[in-house]
């Protein structure tokens, strides 16, 4: 029986029920065992209370990145990753929800049009986005170079623009998946991100949380991608789609071509201004047939049947819900988006025919230019990136303009034109292959 007092007694510790303290559970998983759904429960649920050592985390980690993961312990961790925090539903703002999300490129600035276009046809779309790391932008940098706008929305915000407007894209909030959020920063500083488990639960379990009713997932192959081998996007692209049939979420998974960047616009301002061009029913090709592509996909999750997205985008009615989406965020669509200070030219040394721009080699360029940050902290130039002047198969003489570098630190663009050196941008003497866009669809079971 309880003794008197017992209400007023200090609250035991949580004590990790017998087998599952971290040690054990790094000892399993270094032994390639199965990890129990009680193990995972309490090691991710602990570590995001500060229960855990992060060393101890880190030793799972990389014992989860050399051995695996099956498609069980998968789902539970990515569901315990979700109960770390809370979760979102958007159920009432009176259309099917639908989201997408990619696994990041050169130039990928489909977002901007999609989201606008996919509420145009009739669905909502809430999506939640962070900032860019490295040589891929983040949807919030390209967004915030628009004056006024603003990323930082409240829940009933977001509720109210999904009923208003239909699309939503906004900074995801701490409270969604708080356990990814603290092993994202630790698998970056222990060689453990290339985990396929572990990425794909990690994008799984802020989407899940987030409330979406499908979602389309965009997997970039290629040198300016995460995932550089179809097989290895492949993997991956598999690994969401059952997380998502495990959790009831209907996922597609689409694997795109990333070995040059989308479109010909690299960097935040210059992102946005050619992203307004296909709103406005023009746009370099590429980007047109990814983002209907993709709203297809949306749309078919969403059960919305008989629409058209082409036409939709062609006819303009995507750029009026773009007006209206940047405006309810504080944002004037109309206003000059900012210039760089200083524009250099890159020229073509010989003649012949323009074959590719490597996309992790004007990636990094663009990034070197202040498009991008190389810790969470940095600040980004919303004007810096590269503007393509050329496609592939196009004629150039020594001298043709190839391309321009941005920037507002010219001191910047020795390190840029180094990135852009060598194979970057491919002169020869033979017409290129056309490129292949979209490479695979798997769906969820
Ligand atoms: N993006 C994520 O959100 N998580 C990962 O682990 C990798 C990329």
């Amino acid at each position: 029986m309880r003794g008197v007092g017992w209400a007023d007694a200090e609250p035991i510790p949580a004590q990790p029920p017998p087998g599952t303290s971290a040690v054990e559970i790094v000892v399993a998983k270094r032994d390639c065992r199965e990890l129990t759904r009680d193990q995972i429960d309490w090691v991710v649920g602990a570590y995001a209370r500060g229960e855990v050592a992060e060393e101890q985390m880190a030793a799972l980690a990389m014992a989860i990145l050399l051995n695996g993961m099956d498609a069980d312990e998968t789902a539970h961790w990515t569901q315990a990753m979700i109960d770390s925090g809370e979760t979102l539903d958007f159920g009432d703002v009176g259309r099917p929800l639908v989201d997408k999300h990619s696994t990041g490129g050169v130039g990928d600035k489909i977002t901007l049009m999609l989201a606008p276009l996919v509420a145009a046809c009739g669905a909502a779309v809430p999506q939640l986005s962070g900032r860019g790391l490295g040589h891929t932008g983040g949807t919030l940098d390209k967004l915030e170079a628009i004056p006024g706008w603003r990323a930082e929305l409240s829940t009933e915000e977001i509720r109210a623009q999904l009923r208003a407007v239909g699309a939503v894209v906004c900074a995801t909030t701490p409270t969604l998946a708080p356990a990814d959020r603290r092993l994202y920063a630790l698998r970056d500083v222990t060689g453990t991100v290339e985990s396929v488990p572990l990425i794909a639960s990690s994008i799984m379990s802020k989407k899940l949380a987030e409330g979406t009713g499908g979602l389309v997932l965009d997997v970039k192959v290629g040198s300016g991608a995460f995932m550089k081998t179809r097989a290895r996007a492949g993997e991956l692209a598999d690994a969401m789609t059952a997380i998502g049939a495990a959790h009831g979420l209907p996922t597609t998974a689409v694997l795109t071509d990333m070995s040059v960047p989308l479109g010909r616009c690299v960097g935040n301002a210059l992102e946005v201004a050619e992203a307004v061009e296909v709103l406005r029913g023009g746009g370099p090709p590429d980007l047109v047939t990814l983002t209907v592509t993709l709203a297809s996909e949306m749309l078919a999750l969403a059960g919305i049947t008989g629409a058209d997205p082409a036409g939709v985008l062609a006819s303009g009615a995507a750029y009026e819900v773009w007006d209206r989406m940047i405006r309810a965020q504080g944002g004037d669509p109309d206003a000059a988006l900012p210039a760089a200070r200083h524009v250099e030219t890159v020229t073509a040394e010989r003649a012949g025919v323009f074959v590719s721009a490597d996309a992790m080699a004007v990636g990094t360029a663009a990034w070197r230019l202040g498009a991008g940050r190389a810790r969470k902290e940095d600040p980004v130039q919303a004007a810096a990136g590269v503007r393509l002047l050329v496609d592939p198969g196009d004629e150039v003489q020594p001298g043709t303009p190839l391309l321009e570098l941005h920037t507002d630190t010219p001191e910047k663009l020795p390190d840029a034109r180094r990135a852009l050196g060598g194979a970057a941008l491919l002169v020869i003497s033979e017409p290129p292959r056309p490129r292949e866009l979209v490479l695979d669809v798997r769906r969820s079971r």
